[in-house]
């Protein structure tokens, strides 16, 4: 494969000269390939969900060198594809490019979803095949909190025609069905699991607009302080909707998906704290997680928009897109976390709660990059514990933005007086924020309904912030989200009789 070049469905796609704005969907349709669809073309239907085979990630526990992944083919651009490998609905049933093998041969997620009436319309119904698939491959990731591990993995595709309860049961049997114990099928995607993959190659496209993928975060930052106008992307997520949606074009495209260095693109363990790279998807940190460290992280991020989305956003586009309304910034904050960021004359150290300096702004300068997260153990006080609570409340139980989002991470000695709490919020403010007078207040505060110094951080946290009304909720209904989610904190987590 030359460098500029992808593979789809088995066969070699040239990039050399392509708008690094072009999204994969399009190139996909472009050859003929129509049964992926765009519904949205913003991340939120599904209809154009695609499957890459990718490295698996150095965080993630699979035995096997790659993995598949369901992802949202109108949000992935050119400027990310050089060296990836894409199937789309076509390929699965089809051992060339686009020839429809009899339906004996259909993969058994397609066959299930035949014979349990899950598809009408059909519309939606490549983007089901494709999610499916790829949880056909891996175990399914069990969502303990909603009990609806069918939900969890289709959470990311849309079927007006409401085909929901035969693809969620489908989705249900067939998770994890292609995989046992990480020693994979017989068929010939899960052979494909056991070779290495080309994986993100450093090609830049050469067309009229300039595109950067380089392997070193040294040489993203040079690249950067010498073309300013440079777009940066990770996961593209955000940027790919400005694209899609908000028609944008930009002068270059700077790719950090490449970069390999192991601060950026992994996650470490020390002995009182772990590290997250700016570059791990939220899928890898799900993965990493699961061996412990960032609680809340944990407990939010099932939360987090859809599986497709997961696969590709990363923790450091989240935290730079600043916004208000991100479910991660809330418990960062919470967790205390330092936000370690790159220039030409190194690493430097900020504090999440010093992160946000104004309405979508940050403290990284334009030559800089967020390079990692540092999040330092909540050691618990002898005979103590950890109250660990996040909630997001959004107008969809799945894929919406948070109406108002909150961390609370609050430390109890043995006699439940509280010894340290931070209490984080989004969607109160222009920017996520801790109720500091809040905080305070509750410092020696049994930790009960009833006891004086939390009626005091409650009575603060009803004049902590002021927020604004929107489309998502008015400022009464999150004024009273605020205290509202700490009484639930509190009934929830207290223990005794004046919970
Ligand atoms: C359908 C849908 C659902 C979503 N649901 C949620 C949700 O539930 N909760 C939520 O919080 N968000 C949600 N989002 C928003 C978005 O997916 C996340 O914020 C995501 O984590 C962004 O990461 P990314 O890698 O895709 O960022 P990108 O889109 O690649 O970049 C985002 C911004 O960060 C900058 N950037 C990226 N990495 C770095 C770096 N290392 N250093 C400096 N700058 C950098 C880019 O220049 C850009 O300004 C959703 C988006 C979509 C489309
Ligand atoms: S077209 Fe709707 S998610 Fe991509
Ligand atoms: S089958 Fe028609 S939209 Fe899903």
């Amino acid at each position: 494969m030359t460098s500029a070049s992808f593979l789809l469905n088995g066969v070699r796609v040239e990039l050399e000269g392509t708008d690094p704005h072009v999204t994969l969907l399009d190139l996909v349709r472009e050859r003929g390939l129509t049964g992926t669809k765009e519904g949205c073309a913003e991340g939120d239907c599904g209809a154009c969900t695609v499957v890459v085979r990718e490295t698996t990630h150095p965080v993630q526990s699979s035995a096997l060198p790659s993995a598949y992944r369901a992802i949202n083919g109108c949000l992935a651009l050119a400027a990310q594809l050089p060296g990836a490998e894409v199937w789309t609905v076509e390929g699965v049933i089809d051992t060339g490019l686009g020839a429809v093998k009899a339906a004996t041969e259909l993969h058994p997620v397609q066959e299930a979803i035949a014979t349990t009436g899950g598809s009408q319309c059909g519309f939606c119904t490549p983007g089901f095949v494709m999610t499916m698939v790829a949880s056909y491959y891996s175990p399914m990731v069990t969502d303990e909190q909603s009990g609806d591990p069918g939900g969890e993995v289709l959470a990311g595709n849309l079927c007006r025609c409401t085909g929901y309860r035969a693809l969620r049961a489908v989705a249900t049997l067939t998770s994890g069905a292609g995989s046992v114990d990480g020693s994979v099928g017989t068929d010939r995607f899960a052979r494909r699991l056991h070779d290495p993959v080309v994986g993100a190659v450093t090609a830049g496209l050469g067309s009229a607009v300039v595109a950067y993928r380089p392997s070193t975060l040294a040489e993203s930052i040079a690249r950067l302080a010498s073309e300013p106008g440079l777009r940066v992307i990770a996961g593209a997520t955000d940027v790919g909707v400005e694209i899609t949606r908000g028609f944008r074009r930009y002068e270059g495209i700077l790719s950090l998906d490449a970069i390999r260095d192991p601060i950026f693109s992994n996650c470490s363990r020390a002995e009182w704290s772990i590290t997250i790279g700016a570059g791990v998807t939220m899928t890898a940190l799900e993965d990493f997680l699961r061996d412990g460290g960032a609680p809340l992280a944990r407990h939010m991020l099932p939360w987090f928009a859809s599986r497709q989305i997961r696969n590709r956003a990363t923790v450091g586009g989240n935290l730079m897109t600043a916004s208000p309304i991100g479910d991660m910034s809330p418990v960062w904050l919470a967790h205390g976390a330092v936000a370690l960021i790159g220039g030409r004359s190194g690493i430097r150290e900020v504090r999440v709660s010093d992160f946000f300096t104004g309405y979508r702004q940050t403290a990284v300068g334009a030559d800089e990059l967020l390079v990692a997260l540092r999040v330092d153990d909540d050691v618990v006080p002898r005979g103590g514990r950890r109250v660990e609570w996040v909630r997001k409340v959004a107008r969809r139980n799945r894929v919406d933005i948070s109406t108002v989002a909150t961390a609370f991470m609050v430390l109890l000695d043995g006699n439940e007086r509280v010894v340290s709490a931070r209490l984080a919020y989004g969607g109160v403010a222009a920017t996520p924020l801790r109720a500091i007078g809040a905080e305070d207040a509750l410092i020696g505060a049994v930790w009960r309904n009833g006891d004086g110094h939390v009626a005091d951080a409650r009575a603060r946290l009803g004049s902590a912030f002021a927020p604004l009304s929107d489309h998502r909720g008015s400022a009464s209904y999150r004024q009273r989200l605020i205290t509202g989610l700490f009484d639930a904190c509190l009934a929830e987590t207290a223990t005794g009789s004046d919970r």
